[in-house]
């Protein structure tokens, strides 16, 4: 089992917020805080059964044979949390490799014309199945990229090929996708009632792509149930200490939580983060603004802002103990580009120095910084990571007094959208 670990700042002590942790917490564990119909995702690790999981991971085996792509049609919490595990567990290069594997690929995110042509180009002469995910069933953007893809599917197979290659992952009883996948007798996977959107990539939303891409939800389960059977059992735990801390930032002027990476794979990871923190916590005009960044690519752009820039910043690291793949640096007989002195240094010793240099460089600054240590990237830590900012966010919103698991905010674009749209009823 390996352990995720958290270096926290020190701050001043401040009873206030000790109180307000243990009232977040609270309100989680006995369900009585705003929102707590959708409290589902809480001890859904513990409740997972073996034979659900199983049911998964056959369909992905099955669904995968003789396609050449998959494509995940979703947006928001039904495409992020996917998104972020398999780019975190994959190949840097995956899609670009010529192996005959099935290749995983996103649509229905955004309404982009290039994106969809582009799409649509490349896979009218391919093997291509559809996994559509939407809880609501309705949402716009995955409703067009699925329209568009669905008859594509139409001009190429007939309707039994077809059915054997569209999956269906929304709620059981409502909203338009459930409509047409009774209709037309899709296999489908319920999202649970009480799960929100970024909530719920531990449900088929989030596993069912991930064993698509080859990789094991056991194990991905596995660590959640370990951190989750933890975190419950523990009004101090380390989720409480990060909810707390991020609050008193906070109120101290740091309006702004960067989670910093230094491995490209994480990318996605942030932007799922981003989603978990930004739609929970940033509504009443109250909450801390996510943002992310990449080193040391990142170094070469925003850290001149994060070091010298208004202080409003406080960082977030997730820091990886051991690569899953390492190079040393050669030797240059002629040393032509002065490098000679990193070389027989392995690449991940390079890049933790940078990262130390950076710490301490960013300390120094006076930005403070949390600190969260991983073994390693794997199924089983990334499972845990999950839970951990999943319980901690649950926490952060409820101490800064809003529903963590509506999003009214996002309901204005839509009704402007609609409404030059001519969408019946706008
Ligand atoms: O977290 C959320 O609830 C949202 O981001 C939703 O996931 C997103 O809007 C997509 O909704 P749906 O799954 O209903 O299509």
């Amino acid at each position: 089992m390996q352990k995720v670990t958290i270096d926290f700042p020190k701050i001043e002590q401040d009873n206030k917020l000790v109180t307000l942790a243990n009232t977040a917490y609270k309100k989680i564990i006995t369900k009585t805080g705003e929102g707590s119909n959708f409290l589902g995702w809480v001890d859904l690790p513990l409740k997972t059964e073996k034979n659900s999981l199983k049911e998964i991971q056959n369909t992905a085996t099955d669904f995968k044979k003789n396609k050449d792509f998959i494509v995940v049609v979703g947006i928001g919490g039904s495409y992020l949390g996917a998104k972020a595990i398999i780019d975190a567990l994959s190949d840097n290069f995956s899609n670009l490799k010529q192996e005959k594997t099935t290749k995983i690929i996103f649509a229905g995110q955004n309404l982009n014309p290039d994106y969809l042509s582009d799409l649509i180009n490349l896979l009218k002469n391919k093997s291509f199945g559809i996994v559509v995910i939407s809880k609501s069933g309705t949402t716009t953007e995955p409703a067009i990229a699925f329209r568009l893809l669905y008859n594509l599917l139409k001009q190429k197979y007939n309707k039994i090929e077809i059915k054997n290659r569209i999956i269906a992952i929304t709620d059981k009883e409502k909203g338009s996708l459930r409509e047409l996948a009774n209709q037309e007798n899709f296999k489908t996977f319920i999202i649970p009632d009480d799960i929100g959107g970024r909530f719920s990539v531990l449900t088929p939303v989030g596993l069912l792509p991930i064993s698509l891409a080859g990789f094991d939800i056991f194990k991905i389960i596995d660590g959640a149930k370990n951190i989750a059977t933890e975190l419950l059992n523990n009004t101090q735990s380390a989720a409480v200490k990060y909810a707390q801390i991020r609050n008193y930032l906070y109120n101290n002027g740091k309006t702004v939580e960067i989670l910093v990476n230094y491995n490209p794979k994480l990318n996605s990871f942030a932007e799922w983060w981003k989603q978990l923190f930004g739609e929970s916590e940033g509504k009443n005009q109250k909450g801390i603004f996510p943002a992310s960044v990449i080193f040391t690519t990142d170094l070469h752009s925003l850290g001149q802002y994060i070091q010298d820039g208004k202080k409003q910043i406080f960082e977030t690291i997730i820091s990886i103990e051991k690569p899953n793949n390492d190079i040393t640096i050669p030797k240059n007989k002629k040393d032509s580009d002065n490098l000679n002195y990193l070389s027989e240094k392995k690449i991940s010793y390079i890049n933790k120095m940078a990262e130390l240099g950076t710490y301490t460089a960013h300390k120094n600054g006076e930005i403070p910084i949390i600190k969260i240590n991983i073994p390693q990237i794997n199924e089983y830590n990334i499972g845990q990571l999950i839970y951990f900012f999943e319980f901690s966010c649950a926490i952060s919103a409820y101490m800064l007094g809003v529903n963590p698991f509506n999003q009214p905010g996002v309901e204005e674009y839509k009704k402007n959208m609609f409404k030059l749209l001519n969408k019946p009823g706008f």
